[in-house]
C-alpha cells in the first residue's frame, strides 16, 4: 500500500476529495491529514472521513519531531499540500524529496509567491484583466511555487467574474485533475 498524507490549513476540499477519489483503491490510500490550524474546516472533514489527523504549530514542524513521527507512525510515501500555507523545513523534504507535490490555483510562475493563496489568487488574476487562468500541480522545492511543474490545466475568466466565481471555476478543475496527476505520480515513482 502507498500511504499519501495530506497537509491543507484551510477548507479542505481538496484533501475530502483526494480521500474519495482513492477510497476503493487497493494499492493508494489516504492514511491522514495534517494541519496547522485547529480551525481549520479540514478538521471538521477528517472526522467525517475517519482520518487520523494532527495538528500542528510551527514550532513542531520546525524544531521538533512531532511531524516526522506521525509521517512515520502511517507509513506515509506521499505527501500532498491542498491549500497548505506555509513552507515544510528540510527535515520533511529531505525525507520525501520528489515525493511532494502541490497545487496552486494559476498559471505558474504567474501569480504565485509568498502571500498569494486562495481568494488573493483571483482576486490579482481579475485585477490583471487575465483571459486565462487555471491551476498549477508542481513538486516544491524551498521557495514558494517554485518547483517543477508536473501539470497545468487552463481555464476562461469571463469578463463578470468575482474572485469567487473564478475559483469555484478553477476549484472545478482541481477536483478533477488533483487525484488523477497524484495517482499517475505515485505509479511512475513506485516503478522507478
Ligand atoms: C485551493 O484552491 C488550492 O489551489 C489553494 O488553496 C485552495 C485550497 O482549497 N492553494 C494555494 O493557494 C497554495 N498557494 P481547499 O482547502 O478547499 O482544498
Amino acid at each position: 500500500m502507498r500511504n499519501i498524507a495530506i497537509f491543507a490549513s484551510g477548507n479542505g476540499s481538496n484533501a475530502e476529495n483526494i480521500t474519495n477519489y482513492f477510497a476503493n483503491n487497493t494499492e493508494i490510500k489516504v492514511a491522514c491529514f495534517l494541519c496547522n490550524n485547529p480551525n481549520a474546516g479540514v478538521i471538521k472533514r477528517a472526522e467525517k472521513l475517519d482520518i487520523p489527523y494532527l495538528v500542528f504549530s510551527r514550532d513542531d514542524m520546525n524544531y521538533s519531531s512531532v511531524v516526522t513521527d506521525f509521517l512515520k507512525q502511517y507509513d506515509i510515501y506521499y505527501i500532498v499540500l491542498g491549500g497548505f500555507l506555509w513552507l515544510l523545513p528540510s527535515t520533511i523534504t529531505d525525507m520525501y524529496s520528489e515525493r511532494i507535490v502541490n497545487i496552486h490555483p494559476s498559471l505558474l510562475p504567474k501569480y504565485g509567491g509568498k502571500g498569494m493563496y486562495g481568494d488573493k489568487v483571483h482576486e490579482a488574476v481579475i485585477a490583471a484583466g487575465e483571459k486565462e487562468s487555471g491551476i498549477t500541480i508542481h513538486r516544491i522545492n524551498e521557495k514558494y511555487d517554485d518547483g517543477a511543474i508536473i501539470c497545468q490545466k487552463t481555464c476562461p475568466v469571463l469578463p463578470n467574474d468575482t474572485p469567487d466565481s473564478l475559483a469555484s471555476r478553477v476549484h472545478d478543475l482541481e477536483y478533477e485533475w488533483f487525484p488523477k496527476i497524484i495517482e499517475q505520480d505515485i505509479i511512475s515513482l513506485s516503478k522507478s
